[in-house]
């Protein structure tokens, strides 16, 4: 069965099957490495990417859940050779120890900005309850969510989104 899939803005058209978990086939069949194989099981958020926007854990989606939405990877979000504001402020602030976690964190935060760009600190450590850091960065890392929505605003004015 083929399936017709948006990955990072191009369509893409895979050979696979329906249940297969759409972190396997972003990996495997797509090479795309952004996102992490963590738990397995939606409990760790190594694995999140963006659907239409949002965050979702994409050990435990379908391949068949995507069709027809805009899955964006950490590998897709810098645009035209800058880095995502989220991207920016987690390298400034050195949110990384071993780093396996942060594609979560980012796409994460990334995901909250979307809907809401000007959280507040309360609901930015929402947003990242359910992601783990086995480094115990969590103080960096809550750092640089901070400051992403500093910058994410910044490239807000300068380039509004449509
Ligand atoms: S690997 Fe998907 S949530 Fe842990
Ligand atoms: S920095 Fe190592 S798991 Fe978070």
């Amino acid at each position: 069965m083929t399936l017709k899939l948006t990955i990072n803005g191009q369509e893409r058209e895979l050979a696979v099957p329906p249940q297969t978990p759409l972190l396997n086939v972003l990996r495997n069949d797509l090479s795309l490495n952004g996102p992490k194989y963590g738990c397995g099981l939606g409990e760790c958020g190594a694995c999140s990417v963006l659907i239409d926007g949002m965050a979702a854990r994409s050990c435990v989606l379908p391949v068949s859940a995507a069709v027809g939405h805009n899955v964006t990877t950490l590998d897709g979000l810098a645009q035209n050779g800058q880095l995502d504001p989220v991207q920016q402020a987690f390298i400034d602030a050195q949110a990384a120890q071993c780093g396996y976690c942060l594609n979560g964190m980012i796409i994460t935060v990334r995901g909250l900005l979307n809907h809401n760009a000007q959280p507040t600190a309360e609901q930015i450590r929402a947003a990242l309850e359910h992601n783990l850091c086995r480094c115990g960065t969590h103080v960096e890392i809550l750092q640089a969510a901070e400051r992403a929505v500093v910058i994410n605003a910044v490239a807000l004015e300068e380039a509004p989104y449509e």
